[in-house]
């Protein structure tokens, strides 16, 4: 038999969920029955979920594309020749010319969908562990400034100064540090935590051996929400390789230093995301928020000091240490530093993860690389950064996604997610949905959020039905004040956020003729 070709496969929740494991058994049964000598590579998505299960055949060293594949396409792409990249009507040429993944800027998801995700050789072949090597050779002190000069942010959705926060930990005396990595992504429309954790999980444990190495932490936790069942599959997997090679355990790479990783998963609440509920979870407790100060980075997990990161924040450091901070704040714009992996969703004609330099539009990341809307109808409404984000009309789709100028007009940016709706939204439905959605995942810990959010759902019930209607326009503009002056977390004091938004810019639906108030879902969410 002749050497075999490499096919690559997803082995990713989005791929999986259209039919990739089947596929990757068909195509080597036909090849089986062909004689033909194939050896399939379970890679992690590329992101351009719009084309999957997206394949790939190594061809003389060029991977060449074809998707979205089903099963009634195996017999065709073999008989077209698919094994020497033959031509077919789903194939896209070399997957790395795909113009959605081709303009991307890849920092962070560097060898997301590249990589055997298990393989510890395909890591370090790609560039894997140069930057712990790097921290290693620099010390605690250096990888601290490092991280500061880069300007990196966190990504879970404050923005915070990751650097200020490692500093913090470093600086506080323990007998015991800890790494929390906050892997709950509940934002609606987000899945470049899980997209990272299944395409390359060794970038997030390196990230993490990183962090605990800088501010002295020997031990770390990963809080996966339960929702992740493949996720959770692979980063098991992944940590269990790592330990059998030394990249976790004792005295990693002959350093004296210990680390090891410990895969926790999730409540299945909402506000398990939120940091100090998340360490609550950790510890056993319900998910309640607890009140700062003190701050986790001073009594956090168990009481000790602990950074916590959101996955994409931790595995975005290997490559600022490996490539040097300077390259990394060389992107972006304003105190915006480096790249995000934004994620479109919705109503969107090619949804995935797209990893651009902040200072792009969202009308670019929505019409360039997500081609519109799937219904073809016009953008009336886009919510960025999760359920507390706000409704951006159409004509703030120029504003530059930037931290600042985001919060100049009273969004966010968040986790990065963006979901698309049409001209058929009904947008008092989606407010009543953020003061429901509170109802629902409220903590319970404060009056504000715990009681606002559900009296919130009715004033808007009353305000659709034009009972008392001024009367109750100033009341849920009274209660929305309450909510984020008197909320003790960002739950209650952000879900204002949309219900204001969408009064401000979407008025006219606030009326019995034109809501049907119908589930609380809107029309296209
Ligand atoms: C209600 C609520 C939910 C949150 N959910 C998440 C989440 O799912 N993932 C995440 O990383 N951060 C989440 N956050 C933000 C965390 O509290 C925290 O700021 C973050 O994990 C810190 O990591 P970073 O600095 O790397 O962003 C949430 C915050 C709130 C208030
Ligand atoms: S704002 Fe809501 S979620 Fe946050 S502490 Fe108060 S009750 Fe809990």
């Amino acid at each position: 038999m002749s050497a075999a070709t490499r096919i690559y496969v997803p082995r990713e929740t989005s791929a999986v969920s259209l039919g990739a494991d089947d596929i990757a058994a068909a195509i080597a049964a036909t090849a089986k029955s062909h004689e033909q000598n194939v050896e399939i590579i379970r890679n992690g998505s590329h992101g351009a979920c719009w084309l999957e299960p997206l394949i790939e055949v190594d061809c003389a060293g060029e991977r060449i594309a074809y998707g979205p594949v089903t099963l009634a396409d195996i017999d065709s792409l073999f008989a077209a020749g698919m094994l020497t990249g033959g031509a077919h009507p789903l194939r896209h040429g070399p997957v790395a010319n795909i113009p959605y993944i081709r303009r991307q800027e890849r920092w962070t998801l560097q060898r997301v969908g590249v990589t055997d995700p298990l393989s510890l050789d395909d890591y370090r072949a790609h560039n894997g562990f140069t930057g712990l090597a790097q921290a290693f050779a620099i010390g605690p002190a250096a990888i601290v400034a490092a991280v500061t000069a880069a300007g990196l942010r966190g990504r879970g959705g404050a923005g915070f100064p990751t650097g200020i926060k490692w500093n913090t930990v470093a600086a506080a005396e323990a007998d015991q540090k800890y790494i929390a990595c906050n892997a709950d992504e509940g934002d609606s429309g987000t899945f470049s935590d899980r997209m990272l954790m299944e395409g390359d999980p060794f970038a997030l444990i390196e990230g993490m051996l990183i962090a605990g190495f800088a501010v002295g932490a020997s031990r770390g936790y990963v809080y996966l929400r339960s929702e992740y069942p493949l996720a959770r599959e692979i980063f098991s997997s992944a940590l269990s390789i790592a330990r059998e090679h030394g990249w976790l355990g004792l005295n990693i790479g002959g350093r004296g230093f210990d680390f090891d990783i410990e895969l926790h998963i999730g409540g299945g609440s909402y506000v398990c995301g939120e940091e100090t509920a998340m360490l609550d979870s950790l510890e056993g407790k319900a998910g309640i928020v607890r009140f700062k100060p003190p701050l986790p980075a001073l009594e956090g997990l168990f009481g000790k000091p602990t950074v916590v990161n959101n996955v994409i924040t931790l595995a975005t450091v290997p490559n600022i240490l490996a490539r040097g901070p300077e390259q990394y704040a060389a992107l972006g714009v304003n105190r915006s530093r480096g790249t995000l992996a934004f994620q479109l969703a919705g109503n969107i004609r090619r949804g995935g993860v797209v990893e651009v330099p902040f200072g792009l539009t969202l009308r670019e990341l929505i019409d360039d690389f997500g081609g519109g809307t799937a219904s073809g109808r016009p953008i009336r409404a886009v919510q960025v950064g999760g359920p507390l984000g706000a409704y951006l009309p159409e004509s703030q789709l120029d504003v530059a996604l930037d931290y600042e100028a985001f919060s100049a007009i009273d969004a966010l940016i968040g986790h990065g997610g963006i979901v698309v709706f049409d001209d058929t939204v009904d947008m008092a439905a989606q407010a009543r949905f953020a003061m429901e959605f509170c109802a629902i995942e409220s903590c319970g810990k404060c009056t504000p959020c715990r009681i606002g959010s559900v009296r919130g759902v009715e004033v808007i019930d009353r305000i659709v039905a034009n009972k008392n209607r001024e009367a109750n326009l100033t009341l849920l503009t009274d209660l929305c004040d309450t909510m984020v002056d008197g909320s003790l977390c960002a739950m209650g004091g952000m879900t204002p956020f949309p219900v204001r938004s969408a009064l401000k810019h979407f008025s006219e639906d606030f009326t019995a003729a034109s809501s049907p108030q119908s589930n609380g879902t809107g029309g296209n969410a």
